[in-house]
C-alpha cells in the first residue's frame, strides 16, 4: 500500500502506535511500595491478553499491566521509573491498533489507557465562537462525537474508523479523507495534558510549553503520554451526499484524485472528503455489499467490473456536506 501525496488518496486506517522507552531492565520490587501497586498486574493470564495488536505480525507478552485511576497514577509510575537506580520501559496502549508491534513491552509496564475512562466527565464541551472539547485521551472517537453532537457541534476532522482513541490517534496525526482541505487531527488540537519521561503533568499548546506540545502531536507516544487533549470544534454538517466511484485505470483514479483536490482545479472545493482503496479481485469485490447498503445488482456490477477486468479495481468514496439551503449543489455531477 503506497500513501500518495499528490492525490492525496489515503489507502491505510490510521493506526495507534503509542511508545514511551526508558533504559531496559526487569522490574524492580520498589513498585509494590506504590500507592499505585494495586492497579500493577503481573497475572500472566491478563498480561497474555495484551501480547498482539492489530498487525498481529508478533507476539510479546509485556512485564506488567498497569490500570491508572487518573493521569496522576501515570505520573507516579514514571517518575518512579525516571528517579529509579534501574528505570524500565514503559508504554501505553489504547485499543491496540499499532501494526508492527510499536507498543510492545517485553519487560516493561504497559499502561492500559482504557482504565482512565471508567468515570464520568471525561469528555466536557465548551460553546462559544471557538467551541472545543476538553476529551480523555483515552476516549474513543465515536464517543467524542456522540457527545458533541448532543451540542449539535463535532470534530472537524475524523479517521476512517472511529473506535479508536484520541491519544491513539493524535501520537500519529489522525490522517482523514478530509484532512486534503484542513489538514490532519493534530492540525486542530489548542491544548494538551501530557505525562512527560521525568513524570510531571505539563499542559502544553502552541503558546505555553510549545516544544512538548509540538513534539508529543505525532510524536508516536515517545514524547510522553498524553493524558487530555482540547479538540477545536465546528457545527455539526447536518447531512452528507456519498458517491463511490468504481475505476479499472489507476491513472484516471489518480487523475481524477487530483481534480478533486489540487488547488487552483476549478474543482476543488466542491468536495469535503476524498478516500480511496484498491479490491484485488472478485473475492474482494463480493464482499463490498456487506460493509455498504449496495442493492444486490449494484453488488453484481462491481462483481462483474473485478471479473471483467481480471485484476484489481479501484474506488473513490467522494463526500459532499450539505444542508437544507446547499441541497441543490450538492446533487451536482462532479466528475
Ligand atoms: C489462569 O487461567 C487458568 C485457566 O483458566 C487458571 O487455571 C489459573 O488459575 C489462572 N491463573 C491466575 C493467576 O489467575
Ligand atoms: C498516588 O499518589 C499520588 C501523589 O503522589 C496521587 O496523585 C495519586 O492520586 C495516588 N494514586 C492512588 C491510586 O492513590
Ligand atoms: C471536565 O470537567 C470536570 C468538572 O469541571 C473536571 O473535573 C474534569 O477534569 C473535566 N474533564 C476533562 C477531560 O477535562
Ligand atoms: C450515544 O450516547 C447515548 C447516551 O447519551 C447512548 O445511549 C448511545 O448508545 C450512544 N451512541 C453511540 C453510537 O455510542
Ligand atoms: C472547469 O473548467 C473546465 C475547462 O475550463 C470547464 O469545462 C468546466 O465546466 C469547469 N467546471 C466547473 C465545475 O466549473
Ligand atoms: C438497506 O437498503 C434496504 C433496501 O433499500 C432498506 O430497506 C434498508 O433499510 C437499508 N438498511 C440500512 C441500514 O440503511
Ligand atoms: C448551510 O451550509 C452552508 C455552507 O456550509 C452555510 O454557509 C450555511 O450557513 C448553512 N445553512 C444552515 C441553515 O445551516
Amino acid at each position: 500500500m503506497e500513501l500518495s501525496r499528490q492525490s492525496y488518496i489515503i489507502f491505510s486506517i490510521t493506526l495507534v502506535t503509542i511508545f514511551v522507552s526508558f533504559v531496559k531492565s526487569s522490574l524492580p520490587q520498589g513498585l509494590k511500595t506504590l500507592n499505585i501497586s494495586s492497579e500493577i498486574t503481573t497475572d500472566p493470564n491478563i498480561t497474555a491478553s495484551f501480547a498482539t495488536d492489530f498487525g498481529n505480525l508478533f507476539n510479546c507478552t509485556p512485564g506488567a499491566v498497569f490500570y491508572p485511576s487518573s493521569p496522576n497514577d501515570i505520573a507516579t509510575l514514571i517518575h518512579f521509573s525516571y528517579t529509579s537506580s534501574k528505570p524500565f520501559p514503559i508504554s501505553q496502549r489504547g485499543r491496540g491498533h499499532s501494526t508492527y508491534g510499536q507498543t510492545f513491552i517485553p519487560d516493561g509496564v504497559l499502561i492500559d489507557m482504557s482504565s482512565l475512562g471508567r468515570k464520568s466527565g471525561r469528555i466536557n464541551v465548551t460553546d462559544g465562537t471557538f467551541p472545543y472539547a476538553d476529551v480523555g485521551a483515552e476516549q474513543l472517537w465515536i464517543d467524542v462525537l456522540n457527545y458533541t453532537l448532543k451540542h449539535d457541534l463535532m470534530p472537524r476532522v475524523f479517521t476512517d474508523y472511529l473506535s479508536l482513541t484520541v491519544g491513539g490517534t493524535l501520537s500519529n496525526a489522525g490522517i482523514s479523507g478530509l484532512g486534503f482541505m484542513i489538514g490532519a487531527q493534530i492540525s486542530h488540537v489548542y491544548e494538551l495534558d501530557v505525562v512527560t519521561g521525568t513524570g510531571e503533568i505539563v499542559t502544553c499548546s502552541r503558546g505555553s510549553n510549545s516544544d512538548i506540545f509540538y513534539a508529543t502531536l505525532g510524536g508516536l507516544g515517545q514524547f510522553g503520554v498524553i493524558t487530555r487533549a482540547r479538540i477545536a470544534l465546528e457545527p455539526a454538517q447536518k447531512r452528507v451526499r456519498w458517491s463511490r466511484l468504481f475505476y479499472t485505470d489507476i491513472k484516471l483514479v489518480t487523475s481524477d484524485s487530483e481534480k478533486l483536490t489540487s488547488p487552483g482545479n476549478n474543482l476543488s472545493g466542491i468536495i469535503d472528503f476524498l478516500e480511496g482503496e484498491i479490491l484485488l479481485g472478485v473475492a474482494q469485490a463480493s464482499l463490498i455489499g456487506s460493509t455498504f447498503n449496495f442493492t444486490n445488482s449494484d453488488v453484481q456490477k462491481i462483481i462483474d467490473l473485478a471479473s471483467e477486468n481480471n485484476g484489481p479495481i479501484y474506488f473513490l468514496d467522494v463526500v459532499v456536506f450539505y444542508n437544507d439551503t446547499t441541497a441543490t449543489s450538492a446533487e451536482q455531477v462532479i466528475i
